[in-house]
């Protein structure tokens, strides 16, 4: 009896001072030996992550437990400690959702929970990815930009920065993108990656792996999903080359030469942008050693200006002059109301001559294939409607000129002809007109008899006699104003320096003073005074 009590005795003792060191706190105390399998509550982490994204919901500790949540995935880095650790132990370990974090696993913990913490490898820190993002916005626009204009809720860094990075992985800012989503990290591997390292699976077609296959020469790739990605490309940077084309060619209804889908990729997958995603597939299937036939006949459009050159050449055209369609591209890096192709041809459609339009003379030469296109229109030949007319200082031939009006534009040699004989019959009124004015002044030159009339003034230099005011003042100020409108209009007209028209001035006043010239000379017949 008394060994059993004994015995009993010893087990409460026992599990008595099992349950006082039990109680040991290893949050504060993380290096007692009871706490190796100590397990920081989930509660407690799920309090600690909302602490922390509460303040700064911007970090990739937030979207990784968003993600996390729709997989409904919690192991691997899924584990909600490990999530915490993303933040705890690197990114930003001085905010007070990490300090039970940072207790429980300081150095000299034993702790197995910390030892065994996931967290993402080669995760960039909130800021450096910021920094990155705001680098790449600043060298180009894109999708995903607009949100991140200023680090707040908006801008959740870890999606932002990998959708600017699944769309241009070749950009230097990506180095810490590429790293995360190494294969050898734990990223690339896990059920959050979709959206973070890859955006959608593309489907293995034996001729994207192995395109020099021969069985591979006939094989298509199909226009929806050239169509597709574009629409890709086009996403993220909407005024590039290949959007307006393509725009182009779906308002002219047109899937050939230049305007076949897979060609039109081809201008941004050859030339533009080969590093974006949306030419993944292309640049696979037309790899060097491809033998698929649809790559060799490719009608890209050859001495087609990348985007950014195109760009450069609209900033330099419009600092040396404002122009229609400049104020499109205002800022520094294209924009989505500047779609750089159509603006760049406009102005160099308006100024052809321009230094800055090499480019845009050999894109169009007239044996190019954009020239012979159905697309011309838009990009080398102004349609005569939308034509703009330019000032030129110098005798010029041509029909395009503004007259006098904003509105007074000749588009067709019908309305020239009409504006030609409409100018060389002003001309001849302004001749008639002239003439009018110095029969009046004869008609009204004063007899000896009227000087009765008139006011005599006496004085030193001024003496003599001065007609006095009548109605023929009033029509002599009017017809002298008219005449001076004449004047002036004509001069004007003469001063677009366009030839037809400069001689369309000189042919009326010609005519006009034949014709009427010699009744200037009138002698009005004196009948009042016999
Ligand atoms: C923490 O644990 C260590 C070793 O078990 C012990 O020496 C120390 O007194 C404890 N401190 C506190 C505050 O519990
Ligand atoms: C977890 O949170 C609860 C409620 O705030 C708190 O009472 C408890 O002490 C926490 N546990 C640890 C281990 O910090
Ligand atoms: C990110 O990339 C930079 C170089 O661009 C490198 O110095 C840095 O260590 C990288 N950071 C991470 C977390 O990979
Ligand atoms: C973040 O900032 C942007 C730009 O200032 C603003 O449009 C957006 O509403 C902000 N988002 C939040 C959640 O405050
Ligand atoms: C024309 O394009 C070439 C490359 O094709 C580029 O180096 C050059 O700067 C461009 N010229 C102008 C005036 O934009
Ligand atoms: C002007 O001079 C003449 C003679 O010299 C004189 O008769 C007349 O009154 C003068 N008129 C005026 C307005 O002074």
């Amino acid at each position: 009896m008394k060994v059993i009590s004994g015995l009993l005795f010893f087990i409460l003792i026992s599990c008595s001072l099992f349950l006082v060191q039990g109680q040991v706190d290893c949050v504060t105390n993380s290096s007692d030996a009871s706490c190796t399998n100590f397990q920081y509550p989930l509660a407690n982490i799920t309090a600690d992550i909302n602490n922390l994204c509460g303040s700064m919901p911007y970090m990739p500790v937030c979207t990784i437990q968003q993600s996390c949540n729709q997989e409904s995935s919690t192991s691997g880095i899924c584990d909600p400690f490990s999530i915490l650790g993303d933040s705890c132990l690197h990114d930003m370990p001085g905010m007070s959702g990490c300090n039970n974090f940072k207790k429980l696993c300081a150095s000299g913990s034993v702790v197995e929970q910390c030892s065994t913490v996931d967290s993402v490898t080669d995760l960039p820190t909130t800021m450096k990815m910021w920094a990155n993002i705001k680098s790449i916005c600043n060298e180009m626009t894109m999708t995903g930009c607009e949100k991140c204009t200023i680090l707040n809720a908006t801008c959740d860094v870890l999606t932002v920065y990998s959708t600017l990075c699944l769309a241009m992985p070749e950009m230097g800012q990506c180095a810490n993108w590429t790293q995360m989503c190494a294969s050898s990290g734990n990223m690339a591997s896990s059920p959050i990656s979709s959206g973070i390292c890859t955006d959608e699976p593309t489907p293995a077609t034996d001729c994207f792996t192995n395109p020099s296959d021969p069985s591979c020469a006939d094989y298509v790739y199909t226009a929806a999903n050239a169509n597709a990605d574009i629409l890709n490309l086009c996403k993220s940077m909407p005024y590039m080359t290949v959007c307006s084309i393509q725009k182009s060619c779906n308002q002219e209804s047109s899937t050939s030469g230049i305007c076949a889908p897979f060609s039109i990729l081809g201008d941004s997958c050859l030339h533009d942008m080969p590093g974006m995603n949306g030419c993944s597939n292309f640049k696979k299937l037309c790899a060097s050693g491809s033998v698929v036939e649809q790559c060799s006949s490719v009608d890209s459009i050859s001495n087609l200006p990348t985007t950014m050159q195109l760009f450069a050449g609209i900033k330099s055209i419009c600092t040396e002059m404002a122009m229609d369609g400049c104020e499109k591209c205002s800022g520094n890096s294209p924009t989505t109301t500047c779609d750089v192709l159509p603006v760049y041809s406009s102005l160099c459609m308006a100024m052809p001559d321009m230094s800055q339009c090499a480019n845009w003379t050999k894109m169009c030469s007239s044996s190019g294939q954009l020239y012979n296109s159905q697309i011309t229109s838009d990009y080398c030949v102004a349609s005569v409607a939308d034509a703009v007319p330019i000032m030129r200082m110098y005798f010029h031939t041509g029909i395009l000129d503004y007259i006098l009006f904003k509105s007074w534009v000749p588009r067709t040699d019908r309305q020239f002809a009409g504006s030609w004989f409409a100018i060389f019959f002003f001309a001849i009124f302004f001749e008639l007109e002239k003439t009018l004015r110095s029969i009046l002044e004869k008609r009204w030159t004063p007899n000896k008899k009227d000087s009765e009339d008139n006011n005599l003034i006496n004085s030193s230099f001024l003496s003599g006699s001065y007609p006095k005011f009548s109605y023929r003042d009033i029509i002599r100020g009017c017809l002298h104003a008219i005449e001076l409108t004449c004047s002036y209009a004509l001069m004007l007209v003469a001063m677009t320096f366009n030839v037809a028209l400069f001689f369309a001035v000189i042919a009326g006043v010609l005519v006009g003073n034949i014709l009427f010239g010699r009744y200037r000379n009138y002698t009005p017949r004196v009948t009042c005074c016999e």
